[in-house]
């Protein structure tokens, strides 16, 4: 499985840069190797890092190892646009919600007392209105020296700018002195201070800088058959009018997508939606209403109605469901099939449609309607995976992944601006079977989606390695 993100800050708190942007520049000293450490306590507090890299910098510590990190590519070259024809430290300045450099080194300083934007940190300084944090780092003597000092008290006075000031202790020249990068966690304190509770200066995706679009996750589903269902049910009133809602099917159709680009071979059961279907590499079936998606789901699943009650052990026909349409919850008990006459008022007979989440993981752990084991589970087990759409609080979604019996519930939070129905966004927490929460920044549904696949993909190798053993000791004995 993929390392998770919790919760909880490095210090076991609430996350206290969730959703900020933070812009970690590096210049370059021995202790850049310490700003990868930085970045991961950045990303545990809940920020979206991304790196400039200063050329003396990228000569300590490569790009490679941030932008794994981070997913952003690194901003090293100044004169160089990014592959959407935007200026990279442009972009990091008008969207950071903090600039921290660390390590600064006595060079850096000079140039950005003087306002010298010869490198992608210092430009990006010179561009931002954020509150920038500056953690400077090297030898002793240089530290004391009167330039570096007037230098420092220039960023601090004229420019607003926090300084972390160095620790002492033995610095990389062999002496021992004031110098060294101060610890990293008084560092983060000082971001975290710095932002304070201004505004998320940038939600919006586009305005951010881009994720990595390589980093193109491995074949990791070649062999899986993955179902994803995707758009939202429509229950007909008549044969004129029906029961929908908001969905647009661009949340399903990214994990379709994304699982295709994986290696997967995928049934997408897509309802009402509005966008561009994968119909040439993806089985798509289409459906309208909650009745026929249940018919699809269980033929794509078990090739039918899903073994009833027999007692012998179904093979599963899936390795992964994604349900991420949204279906909906009560249908016309009785529709018209006739066109209904305008009159004075119309009431209607509503009746709960099934929760077909909820009977393919009975069906796939061998339970009846009360939760009863009546048969042996599927084998192998499929992953199951839904969707929760909540309105102010995610706080129900975890009773909706036990009440449901899924591996993952993946929450959204509808109402909140950029997330959930018809945005190319979306910000969700995945909750898993064992308790873990993971949190993650508002991202583009494509990323979103994934993030989903390397937690399905992991989750699947598990499975397999852990039958795998099972069968080696049963031939042992
Ligand atoms: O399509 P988009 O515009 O991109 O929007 C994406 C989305 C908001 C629709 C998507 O991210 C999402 O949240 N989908 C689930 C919507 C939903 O039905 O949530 P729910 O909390 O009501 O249901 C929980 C889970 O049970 C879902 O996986 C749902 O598919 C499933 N369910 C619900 C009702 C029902 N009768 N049967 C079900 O299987």
């Amino acid at each position: 499985m993929t390392a998770m993100r919790r919760a909880t800050g490095a210090a076991g708190g609430a996350r206290r840069l969730e959703g900020r942007l933070v812009a970690l520049g590096v210049t370059g000293s021995i202790a850049a190797y310490k700003a990868v450490e930085l970045l991961r306590l950045l990303t545990a507090e809940g920020a979206d890092v991304v790196v400039l890299l200063s050329a003396s910098a990228a000569r300590f510590v490569g790009p490679l190892s941030f932008a794994a990190l981070s997913r952003h590519p690194v901003e090293t070259e100044l004169m160089e646009l990014l592959p959407d024809g935007r200026i990279g430290h442009v972009v990091i300045a008008d969207s950071a919600d903090a600039i921290v450099v660390a390590p600064a080194t006595a060079h850096w300083l000079g140039a950005m007392a003087n306002g010298l934007a010869g490198d992608v940190v210092t430009a990006a300084c010179l561009a931002t209105s954020a509150p920038v944090v500056v953690a400077p780092a090297m030898d002793g003597d240089m530290w004391t020296h009167p330039a570096t000092r007037s230098n420092v008290a220039r960023l601090r006075d004229a420019f607003g700018y926090a300084v972390v000031e160095p620790g002492s202790g033995p610095l990389a020249s062999g002496q021992s002195g004031v110098g060294r990068l101060a610890e990293l966690p008084a560092i983060v304190d000082a971001v975290v201070a710095a932002i304070g509770d201004r505004p998320v200066r940038q939600p919006a995706v586009d305005a951010r800088p881009p994720l990595v679009a390589g980093l193109p996750r491995e074949a990791d589903l070649v062999g899986r058959h993955v179902v994803v269902t995707a758009g939202g049910t429509r229950e007909p009133i008549d044969p004129v009018r029906y029961i929908g809602n908001r969905s647009s099917g661009k949340m399903g159709v990214a994990i379709a997508e994304a699982a295709l680009d994986r290696g997967a071979s995928v049934t997408l059961i897509a309802a009402d939606v509005s966008v561009p279907l994968p119909d040439e590499r993806a089985r798509v079936v289409r459906v309208e209403t909650t009745g026929q998606l249940r018919g699809a789901l269980l033929e794509a699943l078990f090739g039918g109605g899903g073994g009833g009650g027999a007692p012998s052990p179904l093979a599963a026909r899936f390795d992964a469901l994604v349900m991420a349409a949204a279906v909906a919850d009560f249908t016309p008990a009785a529709p018209a099939d006739r066109k209904l006459a305008r009159g004075e008022s119309l009431s209607l007979e509503l009746r709960p449609t099934p929760d077909l989440l909820a009977e393919v993981a009975r069906i796939v752990r061998g339970l009846d309607g009360e939760g009863s084991e009546t048969r042996e589970p599927v084998t192998p087990t499929p992953l199951l995976v839904g969707f929760a759409a909540e309105t102010g609080s995610l706080e129900r979604a975890g009773a909706k992944l036990r009440a449901k019996r899924l591996d993952l519930l993946v929450a959204n939070d509808v109402a909140e601006a950029g997330s959930g129905f018809g945005t190319d966004t979306n910000r969700v927490v995945i909750l898993d079977a064992a308790g873990g929460r993971d949190e993650l920044p508002l991202l583009s549904k494509r990323e979103v989606a994934d993030r989903i696949l390397d937690r399905v993909a992991g989750a699947l190798d598990d499975r397999d390695a852990a039958s795998q053993t099972a069968g080696m000791q049963e031939a042992s004995r």
